[in-house]
């Protein structure tokens, strides 16, 4: 292992990127208020059992995908590998539904899965997160998804749809499991290791399962919009009447399962077709049961999450989200005896108001700083030598347009103001 090289299936965001994640972390936040979304933040890593319990022993995440360790104090801890089971238990132990519902938070943030990475699949990845808790109202499964596709539209993207399904509730889904039981035996012996291991423990993780043979006699399977309660079926009809309400368009998939055993009712994913096989980018669904499951009084919840490399693989691909890179506002040149020293003066105050100010720290040759300030694309260049030093006067050039000013050294205002002009 190099020291050079990071840990397979993470990234670097390095300048020249950073502004794209930057540009987009603020349209995920005027499209939160938007909607009335208020940002919390949870830790990096929780109790294990959380996980277990949350997103259930028979997921792939669970059994194969976390980062889990044990402490110096002999406790089982998770990176975090999904946001929605650490909001639901923050919202219990802050007692946040104690006041007027639902409460609607978003986060942002890394997270963990050990898989096999790839293109659009990380073992480091961010998430945005939007959850409704307190409300089964099925405008609020809507919401969901109408806010990150506000998110999407806003940057720009083209191409994505979204699959709808709903997978019942406890009163329902038993009758399922067993048609599906029933439905998969007969083809045990074609069916991957896991699938064969999950069939009776948990069979509707079998739809989720991406196995070519597997997928084969997944396409035959009973759906389970056939067997859902009527509570179910009235609550995913109100969800398609306000989707057509509000023009989004969507496409039923009666095999969309998700690979959380948190779901109730309505399951969404939006896949993209800038991406290859790893194209999902974004999902939710309703998790009615999750904060009984983690200790809370029954609550319902309905909740999505953006996968933001994704979203910016697949913007990236459209050449959308590209930020002008902006320039400091003023590089200031100095060359000989005290004038780094009055230039270091001037560039403190002027940072001190807020300006973006550069300075050489080589005393390099003139030419050698105006190259600099051209290659830094500075707004406006001041230059301090002997003379400038001397009669505390000196020439701002604006680099645009070429057009020159004189400014007095000691009296900062009327630069401060030539530059705010440009400034932020
Ligand atoms: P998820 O489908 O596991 O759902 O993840 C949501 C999105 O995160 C995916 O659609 C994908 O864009 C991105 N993502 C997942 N894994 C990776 C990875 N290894 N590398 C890069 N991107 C990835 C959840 O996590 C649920 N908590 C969503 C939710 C919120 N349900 C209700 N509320």
């Amino acid at each position: 292992m190099a020291l050079t090289s990071r840990p397979r299936g993470t990234n670097d965001v390095i300048p020249g990127e950073i502004e794209l994640w930057l540009e987009l972390e603020e349209k995920i936040r005027n499209v939160c208020h938007a909607y009335g979304y208020t940002e919390i933040r949870t830790p990096m890593f929780e109790h294990t059992e959380l996980f277990q319990r949350g997103i259930g022993d028979t997921t792939d995440i669970v059994e194969k995908e976390m980062y889990t360790f044990v402490d110096r104090g002999e406790r089982s801890l998770t990176l975090r590998p999904e946001g929605t089971a650490p909001l639901v238990r923050a919202y219990i132990e802050n007692n946040l539904g104690s006041g007027s519902l639902p409460v609607k938070l978003f986060y942002y943030g890394p997270m963990f899965r050990y898989e096999r990475p790839q293109a659009g699949r990380y073992r480091q990845f961010t998430q945005f997160g939007v959850e409704a808790l307190g409300s089964a109202d099925p405008l609020l499964d809507v919401e969901a998804i109408a806010l990150p596709i506000e998110l999407y539209r806003s940057c720009g993207l083209s191409g994505f749809e979204v699959q709808l399904n709903s997978i019942g509730c406890p009163e329902c889904r038993p009758a399922y499991r067993e048609k599906l039981i029933e439905y998969f035996t007969p083809h045990i012996d074609s069916l991957c290791k896991s699938c064969q291991s999950r069939l009776h423990r948990n069979p509707l993780r079998l739809l989720d399962c991406k196995v070519e043979g597997c997928q084969r006699i997944i396409q035959d399977a009973p759906a389970i919009t056939e067997f859902l309660c009527s509570d179910c079926s009235t609550h995913f009809e109100q969800v398609r009447i306000h989707l057509d309400d509000l023009n989004i368009a969507y496409k039923l998939n009666p095999r969309l399962v998700r690979g959380f055993d948190y779901y109730t009712r309505t399951v969404f994913e939006v896949v993209s077709s800038e991406l290859g096989s790893q194209n999902a980018i974004g999902a939710g669904g309703r998790y009615d049961g999750l904060i009984e499951e983690v200790g809370g009084k029954p609550t319902p919840a309905v909740g999505y999450a953006v996968g933001v490399d994704r979203l910016l693989l697949a913007l990236k691909s459209q050449d959308k989200l590209q930020v002008a890179l902006k320039g400091p506002n003023l590089y200031l040149a100095h060359f000989g005896g005290d004038t780094k020293r009055k230039a270091a003066q001037i560039a403190h105050a002027l940072r001190g108001m807020g300006l973006w100010i550069e300075l050489d720290y080589a005393d390099r040759s003139v030419k050698a700083q105006m190259k600099a300030a051209n290659r830094l694309a500075s707004q406006y260049v001041l230059v301090i030598g002997d003379e400038e030093l001397a009669s505390n006067e000196a020439i701002v050039r604006n680099m645009t347009d070429g057009q020159e000013q004189s400014v007095r050294l000691d009296e900062l205002e009327q630069l401060s103001k030539i530059l705010g002009a440009c400034a932020k």
